[in-house]
């Protein structure tokens, strides 16, 4: 398959991921290359540009990450940004002054000589600095073409070799303009602009092929999550029948969750899926338990024993296929050290290394809301595609206290109804989450001529970008009394709704 492509040389920056993502936005397909690519592997690859990452680096440290002097020759347009053009002015001639302190943060930059790279920005216009050393002087041929009250040397270019070097993050948000700044290298490399969900997946599929080859049989655990959905397409694009998909009602599930997949995967879209009940299974191990953080080890154990049980009746399988995501692997990866566990945000489906399987990540590059228009492009429902996240050990962690299969029952029902009123009343969507919790105390309440002594609901509903902060939704407040009215009535124990009125931080958005 021929396509025009990117490269993009990583330095390390936590950036890099970012760089590509925003090409893809601009559809265009980038290539994240080893440093030390050599300048006629790229000029033979196909490559219409090169783009050289930021890095924590400078350029004169010991062992610091060096590119091939050959890329600028190459005859292909290169972007260098911040360490990137550090490297780009260090090799070329110019010179990089070591700094005494970092910058970092917003800044202006005024644009200060007819550019290519920065046609049609603002000036001033706000860019995200991020760095320690910077360029003093420019190599010969290279015009300055962008200054910040501290950094002179922002933003130049040399038009006739195509080389472009600048100091800040036009990939981050924090430079709004970025986008258009992106464009315009695009522009210079006369790059085509044909990279859309259709050409991911496409792509995708035959990295499957080409991995699994002609025999290799697959395994992958469905969650009833769009990620999994996704990778599980995608892999049954390529292999057929090869894939086998385990799905497993752990007892935790929302109210006809296990039915739902059935006939989504099962018989709309031809998956082959063996469905595992092992609802009573869960139950007896995790009925009395109490504790959050045991609740999740119980399930997360759990689950890898019944998926082991049940790959004895799929047959050997030589590979895994994980609907990783991008920010997954950050976070695994992070160089910033382990931060506290506040949660162990353990995936249930998470399995092992000890399996063995060799992995099939096909989503490994992407961020969420590509996944979701793969999910279209793969022929997936909107309702489900744009389903809010639910936790892997479900509604095990919103049933507060000991486990009991009777009040599962209760806040399954409840749950149901907040689900289809938030959905009637067209809020889903701009909600990141919303849904029942049962809290473990009881209290009076009168129905008819009776004292009744109940279970009390909890409505949570947030809004969030991300599910690292969150803001209580001020739902309307009919909508709130019929959502009550209709849990007291219908969800026979609960004679108690209450609506959760805290954000995160410093509450969390799960009450476990
Ligand atoms: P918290 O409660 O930490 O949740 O504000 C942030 C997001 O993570 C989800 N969450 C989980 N997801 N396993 C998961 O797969 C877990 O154990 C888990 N705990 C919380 C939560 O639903 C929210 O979207």
């Amino acid at each position: 398959m021929h396509r025009d492509k990117i490269a993009i040389l990583d330095f390390g920056s936590q950036y890099t991921q970012l760089i590509a993502r925003r090409c893809r936005e601009l559809q265009v397909y980038s290539e994240i290359l080893p440093p030390s690519t050599k300048g006629a592997e790229l000029a033979k690859g196909g490559f219409k540009g090169i783009i050289l990452s930021g890095g924590p680096d400078s350029v004169y440290a010991k062992g610091a990450p060096k590119c091939d002097p050959k890329v600028f020759e190459a005859g292909l347009p290169v972007l260098g940004i911040c360490y990137g053009m550090q490297l780009m002015g260090h090799v070329l001639g110019g010179e990089v002054k070591g700094a005494a302190s970092r910058e970092f943060g917003h800044a202006e930059l005024r644009l200060v000589a007819e550019a290519k790279l920065l046609r049609g920005m603002s000036s001033p216009t706000k860019v995200w600095m991020s760095h320690g050393d910077a360029l003093r002087k420019a190599p010969p041929g290279f015009t300055v073409t962008g200054a910040t009250s501290t950094t002179a040397l922002a933003a130049m270019e040399d038009p006739k070799r195509r080389l472009f070097g600048i100091q800040f993050h036009p990939e981050v948000k924090h430079t709004p303009e970025g986008g258009k700044l992106l464009a315009n290298f695009l522009d210079a490399c006369a790059c085509g602009r044909d990279w859309n969900p259709a050409s991911f997946v496409e792509e995708a599929v035959e990295r499957v092929r080409q991995t699994v080859g002609a025999k290799g049989r697959v395994i992958c655990a469905l969650s009833g999550g769009v990620d999994s959905a996704v990778t599980a397409l995608i892999v049954h694009r390529a292999v057929g029948d090869r894939l086998t998909s385990v799905f497993v009602d752990n007892g935790v599930l929302r109210k006809n969750e296990a039915e739902q997949v059935r006939r989504r995967f099962a018989e709309r879209l031809r998956l082959k899926v063996l469905f595992v009940d092992a609802s009573k299974r869960f139950l007896t191990k995790l009925t009395g338990v109490r504790d959050p953080e045991r609740k999740r080890k119980v399930i997360g154990k759990e689950f890898i024993e019944v998926f082991k049980a049940s790959m004895r009746k799929v047959g050997k399988a030589d590979f895994l296929a994980q609907g990783t995501l991008y920010p997954d692997v950050i976070e695994s990866t992070s160089v910033r050290g382990p931060s506290a566990v506040i949660k162990s945000h353990h995936n249930v489906g998470g399995l092992p290394k000890s399996l063995k399987f060799k992995l099939v990540e096909p989503l490994r590059e992407l961020f969420k809301d590509e996944v979701r228009a793969a999910g279209l492009e793969l022929g997936l429902d909107e309702e489900f595609v744009y389903r809010q996240p639910f936790p892997g050990p479900g509604l095990a962690v919103r049933c507060l206290g000991p486990i009991d299969r009777a009040r599962l029952d209760i806040l399954r029902e409840a749950d149901a109804v907040v689900a289809e009123e938030i959905r009637a009343a067209g809020l889903y969507r701009k909600l990141w989450q919303s849904f029942a919790v049962l809290l473990p105390v009881r209290s009076v309440g009168v129905m008819g001529d009776d004292r009744t002594y109940q279970y009390t609901i909890a409505i949570r509903a947030v809004e969030s970008a991300d599910g690292m902060t969150a803001d209580w939704a001020r739902l309307p407040h009919e909508l709130l009394a019929r959502i009550s009215s209709r849990i007291v009535n219908d969800v026979r124990g609960v004679n108690r709704v209450v609506y959760d009125v805290s954000s995160k931080p410093p509450s969390t958005i799960e009450w476990e």
